[in-house]
């Protein structure tokens, strides 16, 4: 096994886990995906290594997680993605498991977006993720080292919508170093798959979508309730839970692979309003939403038993963290 000391266990099965790991996880300091990745990784056991593009915001993720190890860098530069993984391993010795979480979107038709919004989300959804993945593999390989990479894509590498064009192209790339670095790493040991998450629910998210709709909320109930197959929220955690997964010694078996967090959507053909079938009618309906999660409480996150509908104005909201809507 991955050099796991002990493994966790229950009624004598091993279950995932990542006691011994360090896990190195990029662009760790917003509140979506990162901050669900690393919620879930120190519950696992993992000891965290935090990049993040700025020593400011580092320091309150870093509070959050005692224990762990912040590295300042840009993913998209080659000199500091090599630095980043040369931190990480010289501060806390072997670092087997990687996240690609970094990542900023654009919500821009293609044919009015500039060479620089074109070359900015290529530069750290595709360029970054790729530098990181080099200089891990190749420190990996040269010690001789199995681990494993969780990239993080988005459920539009799949399928998409207007203005997402560019973000899309950039998430299927990802995807598709996923499935090839999978096949070029196999003979060392080491796995490399991906979390496609869907809309997540954070309180920056939120907040963001005030900016394409009056009323966030009820666009978040629509998306729930009639966009997804699962009346349920997709929240930071559950991206994170994914990743734990992909992560540990439970999925040996598993590579080249994008797993979807997305709660049903890119399953589903027809949403339930346009089938019109009462069958496939939102289960209940009522109550208030819930506030978004704040990572910072290390509460338990609020479930979403909520239910209702939505134009699907934006789902994916990576791009609304870039205030690009
Ligand atoms: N939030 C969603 O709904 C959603 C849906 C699908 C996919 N995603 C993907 O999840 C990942 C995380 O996005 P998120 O929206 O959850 O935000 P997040 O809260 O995890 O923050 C993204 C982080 O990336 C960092 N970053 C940006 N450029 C960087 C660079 N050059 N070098 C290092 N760090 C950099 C930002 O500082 C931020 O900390 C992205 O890859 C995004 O495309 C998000």
């Amino acid at each position: 096994m991955l050099e796991t000391d002990t493994p966790a266990t229950a009624n004598g099965e091993e279950v995932p886990s990542l006691a011994g790991r360090t896990v190195l996880v990029t662009g760790a300091t917003g509140d979506g995906v990162g901050a669900g990745v690393c919620r879930a990784v120190q519950a696992a056991g993992g000891r965290l290594v935090l990049n993040g593009l700025t020593e400011a915001e580092l320091a309150p993720v870093l509070k959050r997680h005692p224990g762990a190890v912040g590295v300042v860098g840009d993913v998209s530069k080659p000199e500091d993605a090599e630095r980043i993984v040369r931190t990480a391993t010289e501060r806390c010795g072997p670092v087997t498991a990687l996240v690609n979480n970094a990542g900023v979107g654009l919500a821009e038709p293609f044919y009015r977006a500039s060479e620089e919004e074109f070359d900015r989300v290529f530069d750290v959804d595709v360029r970054g993720l790729w530098l990181v993945s080099r200089a891990f593999s190749r420190l990996l390989i040269d010690q001789g080292m199995p681990g494993a990479i969780v990239n993080v894509s988005s459920v539009h590498g799949r399928a998409t919508m207007d203005q997402y064009a560019i973000y899309a192209s950039a998430k299927s790339a990802v995807d598709g170093l996923t499935r090839g670095s999978a096949l070029e790493l196999g003979p060392y040991g080491v796995r490399c798959n991906a979390i496609a998450p869907g809309y997540v629910h954070s309180e920056q998210n939120v907040h963001l979508l005030g900016r394409i709709t009056d009323d966030p909320e009820a666009w978040v109930e629509r998306h729930r309730d009639v966009e997804q197959p699962l009346p349920r929220l997709v929240e930071p955690v559950d991206c994170g839970w994914a990743a734990v997964f992909l992560l540990s010694e439970q999925s040996r078996c598993v590579t080249g692979q994008t797993l979807y967090v997305d709660a049903g959507l890119t399953a589903r053909l027809y949403n339930r309003a346009s089938t019109g079938n009462p069958a496939s009618a939102p289960a209940t309906v009522g109550g208030p939403l819930p506030d978004a999660p704040d990572p910072s409480d290390g509460g338990p996150l609020p479930t979403s038993d909520l239910t209702a509908s939505t134009p699907l104005a934006a789902i994916g909201a990576p791009s609304l963290l870039e205030g690009s809507l």
